[in-house]
């Protein structure tokens, strides 16, 4: 199987402008570039302009495609409204709106301070709500239509996590939004989904939830049925289509691509997977002689 296969034909995204916070790393950075690929003019915001300055230059020799770096903390709300500002100048309109930065660090949760916990909560929860606002006001003052919201969580969004308390909260709180306005922007013309991503290795990512020894420690791919993480490009792909006019009937909805990990970890009998092929005859039996007593 090719994992860096691409999905959309050329020019699916032709005409769109999408603006991707944290547009600049990691998982952001690889669906920008597949954005691009396929034809679309890309804003990338931060709150580091020297690293969007340099993705821009690679981005644009590497694509065909033309990259706006805007420095702007999501946190800010004036800050997100001068960013709508200056990507409605440049390209005349936003399409889409991709909510991605993020901020995250394991911790138990009784040693964080006050300001540790409202930094995630700023960063991923007020973040997403403060672009969400802006462009949001901004279309619909606007009367323009047929636009998207796609929102990353993480699939603990619905589960919880231990030791990453502030960004599973913030994280469901995100899910509820895109919910939420899923049904009540619909009469604008506006469509919200969101994606739950597993294991995707980046430095930013990895850094904070696996530092040192613990990536051998608690090897990730191990958790997933499908044994592997997942590659960029997969993701790219899920999040082009549902960017895309190909996915103009999906509203509402939150795509898992995790190989199945997050399942596995609530299936009750799930664990079973360990028992040996050789020993289900013997397991059987077992079970069979007890109809009898
Ligand atoms: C406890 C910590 C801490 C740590 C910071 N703090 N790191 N507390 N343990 N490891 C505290 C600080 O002491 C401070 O509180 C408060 O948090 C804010 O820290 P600052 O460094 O001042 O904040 P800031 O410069 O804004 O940086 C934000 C950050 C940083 C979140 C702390 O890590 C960052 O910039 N992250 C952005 C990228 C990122 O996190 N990417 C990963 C996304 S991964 P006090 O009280 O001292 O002032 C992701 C994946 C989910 O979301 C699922 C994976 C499978
Ligand atoms: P990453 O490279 O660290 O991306 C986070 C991005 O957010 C960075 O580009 C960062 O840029 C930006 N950012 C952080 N704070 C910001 C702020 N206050 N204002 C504006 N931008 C800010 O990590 P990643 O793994 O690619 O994560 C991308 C998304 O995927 C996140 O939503 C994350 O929760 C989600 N996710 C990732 C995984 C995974 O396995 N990697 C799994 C599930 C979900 P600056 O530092 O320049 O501001």
């Amino acid at each position: 199987m090719d994992l860096k296969a691409k999905m959309l034909r050329d020019d699916a995204l032709k005409g769109k402008t999408i603006v991707v916070t944290g547009g600049g790393s990691g998982l952001g950075k690889a669906m920008t570039t597949y954005f691009l690929e396929l034809g679309a003019n890309v804003v990338i915001t931060s709150r580091n302009i020297e690293k969007l300055e340099a993705v821009k230059s690679e981005l644009e020799a590497q694509t065909a495609g033309k990259v706006l770096a805007v420095q702007c903390d999501v946190r800010h709300y004036d800050q997100v409204e001068a960013m709508v500002k200056a990507s409605v100048d440049a390209y005349g309109k936003v399409d889409v709106l991709l909510n991605n930065a993020a901020g995250n660090f394991i911790s138990p949760t009784e040693r964080l301070s006050a300001n540790a916990f409202d930094t995630i909560i700023d960063i991923v929860l007020k973040g997403t709500k403060n672009c969400t606002l802006a462009f949001g006001k901004y279309w619909i003052d606007k009367k323009e239509t047929d636009k998207t919201v796609l929102n990353i969580v993480t699939t603990y969004a619905w589960t919880g996590s231990a030791y990453v308390v502030p960004s599973a909260t913030a994280k469901a709180g995100v899910l509820a939004m895109t919910r939420s306005l899923a049904v009540e922007w619909a009469k604008y013309g506006i469509r919200f989904n969101a994606i739950a991503p597993g294991p995707f290795p980046t430095k930013g990512a990895w850094d904070r939830l696996l530092p040192g020894d613990l990536r051998e420690k608690f090897d990730l791919a191990k958790k997933v049925p499908l044994k592997r993480v997942g590659d960029h490009q997969e993701l790219a792909n899920l999040a082009a289509y549902l960017v895309s006019d190909f996915s103009g009937y999906l509203n509402g909805e939150v795509v898992t691509i995790d190989g199945g990990e997050w399942l596995k970890g609530a299936g009750q009998f799930n664990m079973l997977e360990e028992i040996p092929q050789e020993m289900w005859d013997m397991l059987e039996a077992m079970i069979r002689s007890k109809k009898k007593s």
